[in-house]
């Protein structure tokens, strides 16, 4: 008797990018690493062949740190950028002011987020300027301290070279540190087909959150210094902040596979290619409004409340009305396939047809 080629049932999750779990070079490559013994805390090879694949990468002389978490990554470098008494300026929608419980304020010792506006999650650079300089050297007032913004963004725009140079100008005059949220950076970097020195250091940027757990890793994000004056203190401050593993090579294995043979930017163009074949698919569709432009892997849209109930009754998962009535977000990932991505199309077409 023939067995009937068995074909995986569609996924249908398209809430978040972290609901994917990791490319299969990943686990082989943290299976390898779980062999034999390694120097711990971050004395081993694998470490140190971060550190100079990363370096390579940017074309910079680079610090590096690895960190289990995004919030970690993010906290930390904040914590390297500001005194207590300082401001991070960021925007209203950033990650680090709504969805990391206050890990900024607690590893910087109470820094306040200091939230500025801006189309598409991007702060305006002209507000900026502005907020740069409110009440500098006025005891009573918390001090601009460094400026942080997200590459991707929270709602999956990209900032363009000359965006994220006119911030870095910014920054320069106002002598502030500028920190990059990079959970979302290979996104980015695929969609602008650029440079990770032009995203980077050669925009003004001086701490990157270097992300890859959303892209393919299970779970590891680097702290990239590209100023050595940066780096020692952090170093303590992620022992102190409890960070440090002792078993980092399992940490440092993920991400040299990540950035083995170009997975890194093969799994972001896989994501960002779904997110615009969705897009695609539902332009022109009776009572659906794409919002904005999928620049990453991140679309939001507007569906009329019936189509949303009945999406989420066929078993699709994803956020909605969080940002106004009617209003989806639609993440897709590394492991999204064309026919995840036609499967919702054609039930979404049945929904609102
Ligand atoms: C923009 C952004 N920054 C950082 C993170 C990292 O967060 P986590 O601490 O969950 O790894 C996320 C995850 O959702 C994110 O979307």
């Amino acid at each position: 008797m023939n067995t009937p080629l068995s074909v995986p049932a569609p996924n249908m999750g398209f809430s978040s990018d972290n609901i994917a779990g990791a490319s299969p070079e990943i686990v082989e490559a943290l299976l390898r690493a779980s062999a034999g013994q390694a120097q711990p805390y971050g004395a081993d090879d694998s470490t140190l062949n971060v550190q100079r694949r990363l370096a390579d990468l940017f074309e910079h002389e680079v610090d590096v740190l690895l960190v289990p978490t995004g919030t970690a990554a993010n906290s930390l470098s904040l914590a390297a950028l500001t005194p207590p008494w300082g401001a991070v300026l960021c925007h209203v929608q950033s990650h680090i002011a709504n969805d990391e419980c206050g890990a900024p304020e607690f590893y910087t010792h109470g820094a306040r987020l200091m939230l500025l506006g801006g189309a598409d999650a991007k702060v305006d650079p002209l507000e900026l300027a502005e907020q740069a300089r409110r009440k500098v050297g006025d005891v009573h007032s918390v001090q601009p301290s460094c400026v942080s913004i997200t590459q991707a963004t929270e709602t999956g725009s990209v900032y363009s070279l000359d965006e994220i140079q006119a911030i870095g100008n910014v920054c320069r005059d106002a002598g502030l540190p500028l920190h990059m949220d990079g959970a979302r950076f290979a996104n980015a970097l695929v969609s602008l087909d650029c440079t990770p020195a032009d995203m980077t250091w050669k925009a003004g940027v001086e701490i990157l959150s270097f992300g890859a757990t959303k892209n393919g890793v299970l779970g590891a994000e680097a702290i990239v210094m590209f100023n050595p004056e940066r780096a020692r203190d952090l170093a303590f401050r992620r022992k102190r902040g409890g960070h440090l593993l002792s078993k980092m090579r399992l940490l440092s294995a993920q991400m040299e596979a990540y950035l083995d043979d170009g997975l890194w930017l093969r799994n972001a163009r896989q994501a960002n290619a779904m997110a615009a074949r969705l897009a695609a698919g539902m332009q022109g569709l009776p009572g659906v409004t794409l919002q904005g432009k999928a620049d990453a892997n991140i679309l939001f849209c507007q569906l009329p409340a019936a189509a949303i109930d009945g999406l989420l009754a066929d078993g699709f998962r994803f956020y909605h009305d969080r940002w106004g009535p009617g209003i989806v977000r639609l993440v897709t990932s590394f492991a999204t396939t064309e026919q995840d991505v036609d499967h919702f199309l054609s039930a979404l077409r049945a929904r609102v047809s």
